[in-house]
């Protein structure tokens, strides 16, 4: 008999994982309350669950008995299969307290404090008029700029920065509706802006032990809001930065209690060293995971966390030593007219793929969260800066013309 596995969530991102379970000959359950997700009809058996609902999920785990439950790229599922692992009396890659430290940022940053990981100065606030408190008497850490987020949302919804010098009372307002409209639990964090470069830490974590598989380099819009544009690996900063990097990352996973399973770590590089902007118990999103590692490292990392879930070993060790970089394509605001070079774009040296979620008559949102962005480049090269070159270099043939 097949042993089999609940997967939570049926998204796009999720199917490499269902996939390579199927592979494996797992008999794979696909959960999501989406009647129409991508997995559905990949999934050996798709059940109509809202992957957030624990109760929903814990009564059909009772009812078809896998042997595994995981999640893959979804943040808030973290939460259901940890506490469903923990109701039914198994150990899951996570404790379900520890995974709420995973998935709320102000309880990430009290943990994270407490247990000595650097992280920039924080304020948790509950209303508006906790907002109203901090500003009349901003802290030193904040008294220029600083940053707005939601406790519990993701793709950088909802974040911003505030110029501390230009908040009059209709200015606090709008930005307190602004972001607390995406935070589901109603709070919002108040952060001390942290400047410099920004990475991401791709891990995983075996019995305790972690191994990091590489870091990759951001770029994110320029501010107020804060969407990534594209990243590269493997990172160029120094080595004494790497460094600093790694130690981080490692003190970050142990804190927030990563026993077995994936963990994308976001970091940035200030003038006091290395700071920790968010952990996350799962793979990373953003093509990082699923396309920019394996072309880099030849690392499988949905091979290494369904390993981990599973009790082996996973490969975690780097193969190959190359360069590849992601850029998403950017688009003025309004409705798309004609899209331009996108064959040419394909046929460049070490591009791997043009892809667009839009097309021509489409409307391109302003950019303020990942879910507005209209395609993106991936590019190898023989290191970062040259799949770094050749991807704006195939972006920069890439035309969209907006009706004005
Ligand atoms: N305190 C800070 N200082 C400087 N930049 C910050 C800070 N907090 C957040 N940012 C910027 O905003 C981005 C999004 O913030 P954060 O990761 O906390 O939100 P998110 O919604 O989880 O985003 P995503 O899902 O895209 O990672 C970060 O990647 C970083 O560039
Ligand atoms: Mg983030």
């Amino acid at each position: 008999m097949n042993k089999s596995i609940f997967i939570l969530g049926g998204s796009m991102l999720q199917m490499p994982t269902i996939l390579k379970a199927k592979d494996r000959g797992l008999y794979v359950y696909v959960l999501d309350y989406d009647p129409e997700c991508d997995a559905r009809d990949v999934a050996d058996k798709f059940l109509l669950i809202s992957t957030i609902d624990k109760e929903a999920v814990l009564e059909a785990a009772k009812e078809y008995k896998p042997d595994y439950i995981m999640t893959s790229t979804s943040d808030m599922p973290v939460r259901t299969a940890s506490w469903v692992n923990e109701k039914l009396g198994r150990k899951g890659g996570i404790s379900y307290e520890d995974s709420i430290c995973a998935t709320d940022k102000s309880m990430m940053r009290l943990r994270m404090k407490e247990k000595g990981v650097p992280v920039p100065d924080f304020y948790i606030l509950e209303s508006f008029e906790d907002f109203e408190a901090l500003i009349k008497d901003l802290p030193d850490t904040l008294q220029k700029v600083f940053v707005l987020k939601p406790a519990d949302n993701a793709a950088s919804r909802g974040v911003k920065l505030v110029d501390a010098n230009d908040l009059d009372a209709d200015k606090a307002k709008e930005l307190w509706d602004f972001t607390s409209q995406y935070s589901r639990g109603g709070r919002v964090l108040a952060e001390e802006y942290m400047e410099g470069p920004e990475v991401s830490v791709e891990s995983v974590t075996v019995n305790g032990i972690t191994h990091i598989i590489t870091i990759t380099d951001k770029k994110v819009t320029h501010v107020p809001y804060f969407v990534e544009t594209g990243h590269t690996e493997p990172s160029r900063l120094s080595k004494d930065e790497q460094e600093d990097i790694e130690k981080v990352a490692l003190a970050a996973i142990k804190a927030v209690g990563i026993i077995n399973g994936p963990s994308h770590t976001e970091i940035k590089v200030t003038k006091t060293g290395a700071k920790l902007v968010e952990i996350a118990a799962r793979l990373g999103g953003d093509f990082i995971t699923s396309r920019l590692v394996p072309l880099s490292s030849g690392v499988n990392l949905n091979e290494c966390e369904l390993d981990a879930v599973l009790g082996n070993e996973p490969s975690w060790k780097r193969v190959i030593t190359k360069g590849s970089a992601i850029r998403f394509i950017p688009a003025k605001e309004g409705r798309i007219d004609k899209i331009q070079g996108i064959d040419e774009a394909k046929a460049m040296p070490g591009v791997e793929e043009v892809v667009l979620y839009k097309k021509e008559g489409d409307i391109v949102p302003p950019l303020h969260s990942s879910s507005d962005r209209v395609g993106h480049v991936i590019a190898t090269g023989k290191d970062a800066d040259e799949a770094e070159r050749n991807c704006e270099e195939a972006l920069s043939r890439i035309n969209l013309i907006i009706e004005s």
